[in-house]
């Protein structure tokens, strides 16, 4: 018995943990009926330029467990079609921190660990990541996790109201290091001002790679924007603060050799930064 669901053609969740069932899924038969649907926004919010690359995804069956069971009460379709009411959706008044690419979220459940006070909205387009998180919540009882699946950018753009952020996290976006794919990148300054509209004036913009060109990009495009001000009064990067764990990614940066930066910027008030109107 195979503990994998391995390709989306043949896949069929395990009915309990631990089993998984092989058979050929009807033509148009969603592959977790309750679950997170292949393509949330479909083409009336295709964007041309995508900062992921879509991955054939084999999916375990404690993961797909995962995605049956608690993708109801915890998951969410970016699907564009409505605004997302977090107070209802977590269940309080706590402020909301997005995290953007979370992968398989180990760091994310850890973080949500140990601020048990701070709601963690965290999305990513990755479905064995979501079924992983999702895993992880429920074996430590964490009730402050939520997971999103889509693309952030329709998440920021058509489904959070201004000022509802309370802070932004993207660890280890994806480098995109050929030249002719730096329009992928995620951290510019069009995704900054589209942020900026959702995060809350104090909010905190963390970013961390282990790319370097892109941590000098990030932190270039980051100063430049009038919506947001370094925390550090060098004006350069930071170390990586202790509440932020070592991602999987990271790791395999730091395997190779590669430097790690991190970068803490502030949403400023709004219309502060004179003659910006931010
Ligand atoms: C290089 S991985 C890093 C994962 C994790 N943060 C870590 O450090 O291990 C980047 C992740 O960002 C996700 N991602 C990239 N662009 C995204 C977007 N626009 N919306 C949601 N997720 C995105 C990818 O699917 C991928 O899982």
């Amino acid at each position: 018995m195979s503990d994998s669901v391995s390709t989306p053609e043949t896949a069929h969740p395990a009915s309990t943990p631990g089993e998984s069932i092989r058979r050929t899924r009807a033509k148009g038969e969603p592959r977790f009926p309750d679950g997170p649907k292949a393509d949330p926004a479909g083409s009336h919010f295709e964007r041309r330029i995508r900062s992921f690359q879509p991955r054939r995804s084999r999916v375990t069956a404690g993961q797909a467990d995962a995605l049956q069971r608690l993708w109801p009460a915890w998951g969410f379709d970016i699907d564009g079609s409505r605004r997302l009411d977090l107070a209802a959706f977590f269940g309080n008044d706590n402020p909301v921190v997005l995290e953007i690419g979370f992968g398989m979220g180990e760091a994310t459940a850890a973080m949500a660990a140990a601020d048990p006070g701070t709601n963690l909205l965290a999305v990513d387009v990755h479905t064995p990541g979501q079924g992983h998180l999702l895993g992880l919540a429920d074996q430590r009882g964490l009730s402050n996790v939520r997971v999103g699946n889509g693309d952030a950018i329709i998440l920021l753009r058509e489904m959070l109201a201004p000022d509802s952020l309370d802070g932004l996290r993207v660890y280890f976006p994806d480098p995109w290091p050929k030249k002719r794919h730096h329009k992928r990148r995620l951290i510019q300054e069009e995704f900054l001002t589209l942020a900026a509209a959702r995060l809350r004036p104090g909010a905190v913009v963390h970013c961390a790679t282990d790319w370097e060109p892109y941590a000098e990009q990030m932190l270039e495009v980051l100063t430049a924007h009038p919506a947001f001000e370094n925390t550090r009064a060098d004006g350069g990067f930071a170390p990586r603060p202790a509440f932020r764990p070592r991602t999987r990614f990271e790791g395999q940066g730091l395997e190779k050799g590669h430097v790690v930066n991190d970068l803490l910027f502030r949403r400023v008030p709004h219309g502060e930064r004179a003659g910006h109107p931010v």
